[in-house]
């Protein structure tokens, strides 16, 4: 891995996928605002999920949910009393710190060893009042995962879309941690998106359907966001780290600089969710199997990931330097087409007033077809540079030739070898060059059986 965080983070701010918040007052507290860049990338990242997740399958449907909700959901979901992390104090400088994330018994703040408060619980909800009056029976909270949305709308999709087990619902959302140590750019911070899907298995095949999930979600990350397999890897909880509610639990790890950390969990719930919201709702939040006659509540498995934490794995995955035979430095982001905030530049070789106009009408042609971006501004040399900085797969130059043949040039950013292609047949050009770099597809995982 050639980037480091503060390569990566200082980059990310410099070309504008993602600044320090409120930065002109100081920032505040390790939280980020997107930048033009950093927003398309989210929504390539949000549309890849949406379309493996949801569309591509029969088997699965989306809901939006509300952040601020029945706050008796998360009094049911155990959030209220459970969903906390130890937390101690530096006697010496005072800072609040996450008892498991103390490494060698040091303060990560002053580096003071063993001088710490006894560990206490703290709850990560974050809270606040709904309505003009500031009482305790008017608090409720931001949600801190996107999975309860799915489990209290249950009921109404399983019988607004006339589902049959085996189903999921997904959900795309911000959700809310109060986190006692942020950080590590936009890896861990308070406000942050999730993507999950709440799949609903009968009992007897959920151990297959929680297998079959996390082969499935690791092939993603390779096969539609190109990450190479050394940088993932599988790693199952063990019992003193699983949650509350799981029964067993697997994270897709990405290797970060600081080392393997987690991207994604795929934790199989059991029926903890439903039986929870039944018991304090008084609704019988079960299945009516058709062919047994009979009710059963289905058993859970959730894939859960943030956006967030794709998008920087994907930047420290990408990031590459070399230096040429002259000994220039080129910073490239090897990004997989379908995640570069741009896929298509287009530049003229410089602002000529002939140039100009035709580099215009070229970008026209391709701007109902790919992410592109125009740039004009300084030599054609630094504008490739700019462009391979960002993770810009193919620029077009227009040059005097093009005037006269009606030609354009292709640069690719990982060779940086270029051909001469007719405009009239540019897209189709480059919708071929950008499928060929596409990660090759692998074979696709083997579903359950029904009834194994
Ligand atoms: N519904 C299950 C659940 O929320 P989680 O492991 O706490 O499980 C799922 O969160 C994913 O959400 C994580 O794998 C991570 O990608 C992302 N995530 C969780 N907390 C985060 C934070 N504070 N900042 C950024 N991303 C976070």
């Amino acid at each position: 891995m050639k980037a480091d965080l503060e390569i990566l983070t200082s980059l990310a701010k410099r070309r504008g996928f993602a600044y320090p918040s409120a930065e002109i007052y100081g920032g505040f507290q390790s939280t980020w605002d997107y930048g033009p860049l950093g927003v398309e990338m989210k929504r390539q990242i949000r549309e890849l999920w949406w379309r493996a997740v949801v569309q591509a399958r029969d088997d699965v449907v989306g809901i939006e949910a509300a952040v601020i909700t029945n706050p008796a959901v998360w009094r049911a979901s155990g959030h209220v009393d459970h969903f906390t992390d130890p937390l101690v104090d530096c006697l010496e400088c005072r800072a609040r710190v996450r008892a498991d994330h103390i490494e060698d018994g040091a303060c990560p703040s002053c580096g003071a060893v063993g001088r710490f408060t006894e560990e206490r619980s703290f709850n990560l909800l974050f809270r606040t009042y709904v309505g003009p009056v500031e009482e305790d029976s008017s608090v409720a909270y931001l949600r801190p995962e996107t999975a309860q949305g799915m489990f209290v709308n249950f009921e109404n999709v399983l019988t607004s879309s006339r589902r049959r087990l085996p189903f999921g619902i997904a959900q795309i959302g911000r959700s809310y941690r109060n986190e006692i140590t942020p950080g590590q750019f936009i890896f861990r911070t308070r406000e942050f998106e999730q993507m999950e899907m709440e799949y609903f298995c009968d009992p007897s095949e959920s151990l297959d359907w929680h297998r079959y999930w996390k082969e499935e979600r690791l092939r993603w990350y390779r096969e539609a966001l190109g990450v190479s397999p050394e940088l993932l890897r599988l790693r199952d909880h063990g019992a003193d780290e699983l949650s509350h509610y799981s029964e067993a639990t697997a994270d897709i790890e990405f290797r970060f600089p600081w080392g393997w950390g987690e991207l994604e969990g795929v934790a199989h719930r059991g029926d903890y969710d439903l039986r929870a919201h039944a018991g304090a709702s008084g609704r019988q939040l079960s299945y009516f199997d058709p062919e047994r006659q009979e009710h059963l509540v289905p058993h859970v498995v959730e894939p859960a990931v943030g956006v967030d934490r794709i998008l920087i794995a994907l930047l420290f995955a990408a990031y590459d330097e070399e230096t040429d035979d002259r000994g220039e430095r080129r910073v490239v982001l090897r990004l997989t087409p379908d995640v570069a905030p741009v896929e298509v530049a287009v530049l003229p070789l410089s602002r000529n007033e002939r140039l100009v106009p035709t580099a215009r009408a070229v970008w026209e042609r391709l701007r109902p077809h790919f992410r592109t971006q125009y740039d004009d501004a300084q030599s054609i040399g630094r504008r490739y540079r700019r462009q391979d900085e960002i993770g810009t797969p193919q620029c077009v130059t227009v040059d005097f030739d093009t005037l006269d043949d009606d030609a354009v040039t292709i640069r690719d950013r990982d060779t940086m070898q270029q051909v001469r292609v007719p405009v009239a047949g540019l897209v189709q050009a480059l919708g071929e060059r950008i499928e060929a770099s596409r990660p090759p597809a692998g074979p696709a995982v083997e579903t359950p059986a029904r009834g194994s």
